[in-house]
């Protein structure tokens, strides 16, 4: 029997064409593309500005440095993420300082944030996991009454909107990823939406260097010397990346919409194994991003031997994730135990991510979830 891929990528031959012309082209850097680019998407998030980037992590790091975070200051974020956004953090010579996830969706919480902010804390950066938004008009209120910066780590969710609010709505950024298993995507790339014209013209020097003159205005116009005007790193997106991108766009919320009745169909298969969950659904008028279906296993099965199994019987799967506290880094370098952040850690033990796109067929989610129960019932 064919294998049912853990993700299937959306790339149609007019998003190949569009990338081919511009590396027929001779212009293959941070230009027009990227410029059109970021047009549609800020439009796209209702946002003022975006910027394209090479990453979500690199868009994190800048963020944090835009607002002066670093060496002796703390950043509060979940220990339920991609180890992506600890790092982030860490790149900036900040802390990174875990505060445990609700048990029932995975997210942070404003109110257990708010009592763990110290004098050293500087910003909060929480996640939209697996497509669901925080409850941002909360977090808003958290940081304003203690004067942090708030960044959104978007990587999973450029889609949804919660309580009338989408991505960087209120936050000084929302970061969002185009990495190979996103809902769209250039094989690698991240951008950021930001609410002024100054932050953006800040983040397009930070993106390349901190210099004076773009690769394209050093293109299209006579040479001019340039000038190095501040410190600045090498995230910047590519005309190449940008072509792939922009037309998918367009595409989103059809894609988003057919991810959430695959997960309403997943929910209804799976709804009589015993004691398996699922994570919180959204609540209604909440538009999650469906960015991965992930189910929790029952307590008692082995995940890993599941996942083993899975996969022999030709249905890819993954794991989202390991609480970050309990990896070998950050056990080692901040001695963290796993019960310090208890609720990440169950949900990291018995979570497992089954395949989640829009080309997957409603006949391959019966075939995923009959394998899954099979596999469950028989290691019980
Ligand atoms: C929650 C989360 N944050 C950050 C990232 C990092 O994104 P990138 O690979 O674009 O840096 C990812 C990527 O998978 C992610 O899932």
């Amino acid at each position: 029997m064919e294998k049912i891929e853990f993700f299937k990528h959306n790339l149609t031959e007019e998003d190949l064409d569009r990338a081919c012309q511009v590396m027929r082209s001779t212009f293959l850097t941070t230009g027009p593309q990227v410029a059109a680019f970021e047009k549609k998407l800020a439009q796209y998030l209702d946002s003022p500005e975006a910027v394209g980037l090479t990453s979500c992590t690199g868009a994190m790091h800048l963020v944090l440095l835009k607002h002066g975070i670093g060496e002796g200051d703390e950043v509060i974020t979940t220990p339920m993420t991609f180890v992506a956004t600890a790092t982030a953090i860490l790149e900036a010579g900040a802390t990174p300082v875990f505060v445990d996830v609700c048990p029932q969706s995975g997210l942070l919480l404003p109110e257990a944030v708010d009592a763990a902010v110290s004098p050293k804390t500087r910003a909060i950066l929480p996640v939209h996991l697996y497509g669901r938004m925080v409850d941002m008009r909360g977090f808003a209120r958290v940081a304003a009454k203690h004067g942090l910066l708030l960044l959104e780590d978007a990587a999973h969710c450029l889609e949804g909107s919660r309580d009338q609010v989408r991505p960087g709505q209120l936050s000084a950024a929302a970061c969002f990823s185009f990495y190979a298993t996103k809902s769209m995507t250039c094989g690698e790339g991240g951008a950021l939406v930001c609410r002024s014209p100054e932050d953006a013209a800040w983040y397009r020097s930070a993106r390349h260097h901190g210099i004076s003159k773009n690769a394209s205005s050093r293109y299209t116009q006579k040479y001019e010397h340039w000038d190095m005007e501040m410190m600045g790193w090498k995230y910047n997106m590519d005309d190449i990346q940008a072509a792939l991108l922009l037309h998918q766009i367009d595409r989103l919320d059809t894609y988003r919409q057919r991810r959430q009745d695959l997960e309403n169909l997943y929910r209804e298969l799976l709804a009589d194994v015993a004691g398996l969950d699922f994570l919180e659904a959204p609540a209604p008028g909440e538009l999650s991003g469906h960015h991965l279906l992930t189910v929790l296993l029952p307590p008692q099965v082995d995940r890993d031997e599941v996942i083993r199994l899975v996969q022999e019987m030709g249905v890819g799967c993954a794991v989202n994730y390991r609480a970050v506290h309990v990896l070998r880094y950050f056990r080692e370098r901040y001695g963290y135990r796993p019960e310090d952040f208890p609720n990440a850690y169950q949900i990291g033990q018995r979570t497992i991510s089954l395949p989640l796109y829009p080309r997957l067929t409603e006949a391959e989610v019966t075939r995923v979830c009959d394998t899954l129960k099979k596999v469950v019932s028989a290691s019980k």
